[in-house]
């Protein structure tokens, strides 16, 4: 089938919703594509809140430094001031929506510290806000009656002369292909955290939109900069809330010693990710570890805060570690959390292919440059969400008709990937299996691409991701069947993700100085003479190219970073 709308939104979180809502709202025909139901969506895994300068006494300016300062001053400002200045609107907006958010003793919106923040300025519902924005988001997407195609697998973008025109897409439930031709398109993926192993990230987080739009030809920028979280659990990698430590927990090392004195004497354990991240890791490598951990300390904080303020993550901890929180300290260390690099986008999400936008975690605006700000990342979703839905129903107001040769394009993108998709169906098994590809790829990720990387890593996941590009394409898909073909999406989602590994070596490798998250061991200074610039990469089928554009500074003059 092919089908016809003005803004075609794919992805279902918080910014797929929202700029789906937005479309709506400016009178646009516009439906939503998800690879899963959208209640399912990884915005469901955010934990700790959301940021505005909403309290007495704070300030936009103050907000928008402190993610300027956070960036390690890679943040693009002009973006970074939006952010900062539409904030309070929109967690009032989510407040007046039925976010239920949690409340002080006066009964106003309560706050917690996060990390790298100046001020208490996250708002928060326990640990469980993301869920709670997600249900109340998709509440109004079914008021407003936005069309829902759920749980399709996005397979390429329809693209022609730098314009794209709508998606191919399997209806996973059928097996069967179609082709959803738009005047724009809104990619709303989320991350790619899969890419890494272990990482707090669904197993959804496969980057599709991110490896969908580079192969069509837009740019990504900054993907050498991959977050840290600094408290996931052992093992399993699962998220153990930021908002912990902004409640007031500690981190020790072996020797039980609160070791973030030595590294951040003012901030301590709310310095920025990456800063908390690197200490944790040196702590380890330095031997004062415990199993490639160190501890996170919740229980001077009493079981009555525990489970009315952190009541998900001491259920996490109790059934993937066996620790109760209230009674002992549990094992953390950095693990994968969030990508700051992604598609490059303006300020309204607009890429640089006509026709296509992009808006949260899939997207690089640049607000979060080096480093990105706990509790940022939701705001990010549901700000440039409202833009890139705004942007994207402007242009399907002017669009042309075009009608006929959009439908001539759609039915030959469709055959296409018809083929594409036979061909892989049809391969020989040759003994290699998505799975084992993919899990190689994500250690090695981790172990060269981590916290610390240096040129001699970097070089051998390079020389990796050739062998695992090259097993890659022997792949098997051992199910033939039409009905939830998992094993054949799990080998697209593999051609992804190398693609998008391979971004991240190739501009780690390139960036030559040590810049928020990106660490290099052989280069460990700033270098803003050379570096206060973007790395944007273009997809050629000859090898990436690469491309520099300058950091936008509007107010915030780079400064020596310490907390
Ligand atoms: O720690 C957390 O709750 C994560 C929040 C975020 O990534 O913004």
């Amino acid at each position: 089938m092919i089908y016809k709308h003005g803004v075609l939104v794919v992805g279902a979180g918080l910014a797929g919703m929202r700029a789906a809502i937005e479309a709506h709202n400016q009178g646009v025909d516009v439906a939503i594509v998800s690879k899963v139901y959208p209640v399912r969506s990884h915005s469901n895994a955010a934990q700790g809140g959301i940021n505005a300068a909403l309290g007495e006494g704070d300030t936009w300016e103050s907000h928008g430094y402190d993610t300027v300062k956070g960036s390690d001053y890679l943040g693009d400002q002009d973006a970074i001031e939006i952010l900062a200045r539409e904030a309070p609107a929109a967690v009032l907006e989510l407040e007046h929506w039925g976010v239920n958010f949690s409340r002080d003793e006066a009964g106003h919106l309560g706050t917690r510290n996060f990390g790298g923040a100046s001020q208490a300025r996250t708002f928060f519902v326990a640990d469980i806000t993301g869920q709670a924005l997600l249900q109340v988001m998709f509440e109004q997407l079914v008021r407003v009656g936005v069309r829902m195609y759920n749980e399709w697998f996005v397979t390429s973008l329809i693209e022609d002369g730098g314009v794209v025109r709508g998606i191919v897409g399997m209806d996973i439930r059928s097996g069967q292909l179609h082709a959803i031709q738009a005047d724009a398109v809104v990619l709303a993926t989320g991350g790619m955290g899969r890419v890494f192993e272990p990482s707090t990230n669904a197993l959804i987080n496969t980057g599709d939109g991110m490896a969908i739009a580079y192969r069509a030809g837009a740019r990504l920028m900054d993907m050498e900069m991959m977050q840290y979280h600094p408290t996931t659990l052992k093992g399993s990698g699962a998220l153990l809330t930021e908002g912990a430590r902004g409640e007031g927990a500690y981190l020790l090392n072996s020797e039980g010693d609160r070791f973030m004195k030595t590294y951040a004497p003012n901030k301590l354990e709310l310095a920025s990710r990456d800063v908390v991240s690197r200490a944790e890791q040196t702590e380890i490598n330095e031997g004062r570890g415990i199993d490639n951990c160190v501890l996170l300390d919740c229980r001077h904080l009493g079981k009555d805060l525990i489970m009315r303020k952190l009541g998900q993550i001491h259920e996490l901890a109790l059934e993937l570690a066996g620790v109760d929180i209230v009674e002992r300290p549990v094992p953390v260390r950095p693990g994968f959390h969030y990508p700051m690099g992604g598609i490059k986008t303006d300020v309204d999400g607009k890429t640089t292919l006509e026709g296509l936008y992009a808006a949260g975690e899939c997207a690089c605006v640049s607000i979060h440059g080096g480093n990105r700000l706990g509790a940022n990342s939701l705001l990010d979703t549901v700000i440039f969400g409202r833009r890139a839905g705004a942007a994207a129903s402007a242009r399907s107001r002017t669009a042309g008709s075009g009608a006929a040769e959009g439908s001539r394009l759609a039915e030959v993108a469709l055959q296409q990937e018809t083929d594409r998709l036979r061909a892989l169906l049809d391969r020989p098994y040759v003994g290699e299996l998505a799975a084992k590809v993919r899990w190689d790829m994500g250690v090695n990720m981790v172990k060269y691409c981590g916290v610390f990387r240096d040129e001699a890593g970097l070089t051998e996941m390079g020389n990796l991701l050739h062998s695992l590009e090259d097993r890659a394409t022997r792949v098997h898909v051992g199910d033939k069947g039409r009905v939830f073909n998992t094993n054949l999406t799990s080998v697209l989602e593999l051609q992804f993700m190398l693609d998008l590994a391979r971004a991240v070596q190739l501009t780690a490798l390139t960036r030559t100085e040590s810049r928020g998250a990106h660490t290099r061991t052989d280069y460990p200074e700033r270098d803003d003479e050379h570096w206060l610039r973007h790395i944007q990469l273009q997809y050629a089928s000859e090898g990436p190219e690469i491309h520099y554009t300058p950091v936008t500074i509007t107010r915030w003059e780079p400064q020596v970073r310490s907390y």
